[in-house]
């Protein structure tokens, strides 16, 4: 079978082997992707023969100016052309290790490195030669394999996955990715050899995690997971959601399940990677306050509880620590929130302080909120969601009279100093936390001058009086 392949490079390294009397091939997910047309900027060229010397050439060929990334240990080479990411690799016999920091060496055929890949879909090679440009080569029925949906390895699944045990994750995630279903036979080899997890470093492993969380219906991966029992060697704390309890008939929900639930119904809505970690997370709290008390199960203040565990579990995974842990910390705490609003009547301070705290993440916070309901009562699920616009449309009458949303007090520590003569003290942070309060509960409007008289009778209470 023959491919269109028109990149300008692809025709350069044509004419470059031609002339050097070498083999070069197209392959990996680069062949994988072009066949289920999704977009791919990372191209991966096989060549058999020194791969940076190709890289070289084809970088001038293309453009003088065009700088070479030299990995030598490695053997490879890249440069990007547009967006394009281009690497260049000479065929190996031995495991195709990309991210391993052992260096390699030893050199092989196309077959040889073909059979070293991870899958079947992912072994596939086109060759860049000038007498069979374009043609498929698919030794291990890789083609089938993605007309099938089938993610198998090439080789005895325990082999690969001993050469590099991340791929068995990567089986997880490609099946989630693409919605494909992984072999019987690859799964089996995940559950025997799934300790081998422990060699490959937290940082790929969450990159491969934060794939599954971008797919479409991320419980898929996160079913496999569990199923694998990988999950409870990569990600304990969620594993532990798992499971019913029952006590005098009464059961709670398995939390695991539901949070999947969640993650896949906020899928919908969002692409924000963070917020589908919030949704992750957001029940995170529950083993740890479940209580059986007044014959009910209850989680008392699991979103707290929660919103503590999120640096823990940010830094166990090696995910970033800075704005968007603290992003997804939030949204954890104050989860529960709305639904308190939807539920009851709706005053307006109770939605000022929402806003206050939740500034420019409100939407993000309705968006888990809504994706939170997996009740299969459908009158349930019908109130809820009606509650839920009725507090959208609150928050925005609110917000649009009292821009709280990014809120500053009107008043400043700077002008109270001034004010009153006094020097910066914790009587300052008193006058301010008592107007923001005022604001917020509706008891003043948000200016400067309600916020002015405001403070003078405050202040007195302090025994300060203005100059
Ligand atoms: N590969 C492998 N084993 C790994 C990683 C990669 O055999 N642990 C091979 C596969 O043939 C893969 C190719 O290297 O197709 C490129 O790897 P990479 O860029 O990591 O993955 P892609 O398959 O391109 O997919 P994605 O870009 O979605 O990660």
């Amino acid at each position: 079978m023959k491919l269109e392949i028109n990149h300008i490079v692809f025709k350069n390294i044509c004419k470059i082997v031609t002339n050097d009397n070498l083999n070069a091939y197209v392959i990996g997910g680069y062949v994988r992707d072009l066949i289920l047309k999704r977009k791919s900027n990372d191209i991966d060229i096989v060549v058999v023969g020194s791969g940076i010397n190709l890289a070289k050439k084809v970088a001038m060929s293309i453009n003088k100016n065009i700088s070479v990334n030299i990995f030598k240990n490695f053997g490879t080479a890249m440069f990007k052309y547009n967006n394009d990411e281009i690497e260049f690799v000479g065929a190996r016999k031995e495991s195709y290790q990309r991210n391993s920091r052992k260096p390699f060496v030893e050199s092989g055929s196309l077959v040889d490195d073909q059979n070293r890949r991870d899958f079947t879909i992912n072994a596939l090679a086109i060759s860049l030669n000038k007498d069979d440009f374009g043609q498929l080569i698919d030794p291990f029925n890789g083609m089938e394999d993605l007309k099938n949906g089938i993610i198998k390895t090439p080789l005895n699944p325990i082999t690969t996955f001993s050469d590099d045990p991340l791929r068995m994750l990567r089986a997880i995630r490609f099946a989630s990715q693409l919605d494909f279903t992984v072999s019987d036979e690859t799964l089996e080899a995940i559950g025997k050899i799934k300790n081998r997890i422990s060699i490959i470093s937290k940082e790929r492993i969450s990159s491969e995690l934060n794939k599954i969380i971008l797919s479409k219906k991320p419980s898929k991966g996160f079913i496999l997971l569990e199923k694998t029992g990988l999950l409870k060697l990569i990600f304990p704390l969620l594993d532990k959601m798992k499971g019913v309890n029952i006590i005098n008939g009464k059961a709670h929900k398995d939390n695991f399940i539901h949070t999947i639930q969640v993650l896949d119904n906020i899928s919908q809505k969002t692409d924000n990677l963070w917020l589908r970690w919030a949704a992750v997370l957001h029940d995170i709290g529950k083993p740890a306050t479940k209580k059986f008390q007044n014959n009910n199960w209850t989680f008392y203040n699991h979103s707290f509880v929660g919103a503590k565990m999120v640096p823990d579990i940010f830094r166990f995974l090696k995910l970033p620590l800075n704005s968007k842990m603290k992003y997804v910390q939030k949204l954890v705490l104050l989860h529960l929130r709305p639904i308190g609003l939807a539920d009851s009547e709706i005053n307006d301070s109770a939605i000022r302080r929402l806003l206050f705290e939740t500034g420019d993440d409100i939407d993000d916070l309705m968006t888990l909120c809504e994706a939170d309901i997996t009740s299969k009562n459908d009158k349930k699920v019908k109130y809820f969601l009606e509650n839920f616009t009725t507090v959208r449309t609150k928050l925005k009458e609110i917000e649009q009279k009292d821009t709280i949303r990014n809120f500053q007090p009107p008043i400043s520590g700077d002008f109270i100093i001034k004010t009153f003569n006094i020097k910066p003290s914790r009587e300052i942070g008193i006058i301010k936390d008592s107007i923001t309060n005022a604001i917020l509960d509706g008891k003043i409007n948000n200016n400067f001058d309600e916020a002015f008289s405001y403070m003078i009778i405050e202040a007195k209470k302090l025994g300060l009086k203005q100059i």
